[in-house]
């Protein structure tokens, strides 16, 4: 990819803070990365407006609308394929994704998840650090394979939980960590400097930590 653009689909179902971090940071001078399109899978969802705004191309595609989860990720295949992205961002898309759409995108999908992974996998991840009284908490980028919000970590950042944190505070702190850590591991990927290799993920052709990146803002 190094010298031409990287094509980047996104995929959400909410407010899209994370795809507005992205369409900021690729509007940077020597930007390689290219919002080329926004699907949600739902109508609703805020961040279609933000990429309309941007003047990206948008779709949604109902999963109400599909007879179970393969019908619905073999249709979201051929929509994202149409726009022959180099790679696919998922940026808060509330759907559990088939082993098939997984293997399909295999080393050009990731995802960011609101916890240190791998603590809290799933929901509900600022109250579970509170309530296992851990003293840092933070938000990962990570390749997506077929284990939930399990695959190697590319980035993560760490803050610290304060004692009068409550949930809420914290998903304040750690969003604004998001829409660091995003926008810098998709220039990454744009810039050809991020792969995910046999045996994970690979910055510059070394292996990253277990961890991935740390970053301690
Ligand atoms: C973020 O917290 C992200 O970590 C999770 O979904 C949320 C999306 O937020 N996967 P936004 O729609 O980008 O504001």
């Amino acid at each position: 990819m190094p010298g031409d653009t990287c094509d980047v689909v996104v995929l959400l179902s909410g407010s899209g803070s994370n795809l507005q971090a992205l369409i900021d940071s690729s509007a940077a001078p020597g930007s390689k990365v290219r919002v080329r399109a926004v699907i949600a899978n739902r109508a609703d969802a805020y961040g279609l407006q933000r990429a309309e705004a941007a003047g990206i191309a948008t779709a949604v595609l109902d999963h109400k609308g599909f007879d179970g989860r393969d019908a619905f990720d073999a249709a979201l295949m051929a929509l994202i394929d149409g726009f022959a992205p180099q790679l696919v961002v998922l940026a808060g898309f509330m759907r559990i994704l088939s082993g098939g759409f997984v293997r399909h995108y295999q080393g050009r999908l990731l995802n960011i998840h609101p916890s240190l992974l791998p603590l809290y996998k799933g929901l509900h991840t600022h109250q579970r650090a509170l309530d296992a009284g851990d003293a840092e908490h933070g938000c990962s980028v990570h390749f997506v394979t077929e284990e939930l919000d399990g695959g190697p970590l590319v980035v993560q950042a760490v803050i610290a939980v304060e004692p009068d944190d409550t949930a809420q505070s914290l998903a304040q702190r750690v969003h604004r960590q998001e829409h660091q850590i995003y926008p810098l591991a998709v220039r990454w990927f744009a810039e050809g400097r991020l792969r995910l290799g046999e045996e994970g993920a690979l910055l510059d052709g070394q292996p990253l930590p277990a961890s991935g990146h740390l970053i301690r803002p």
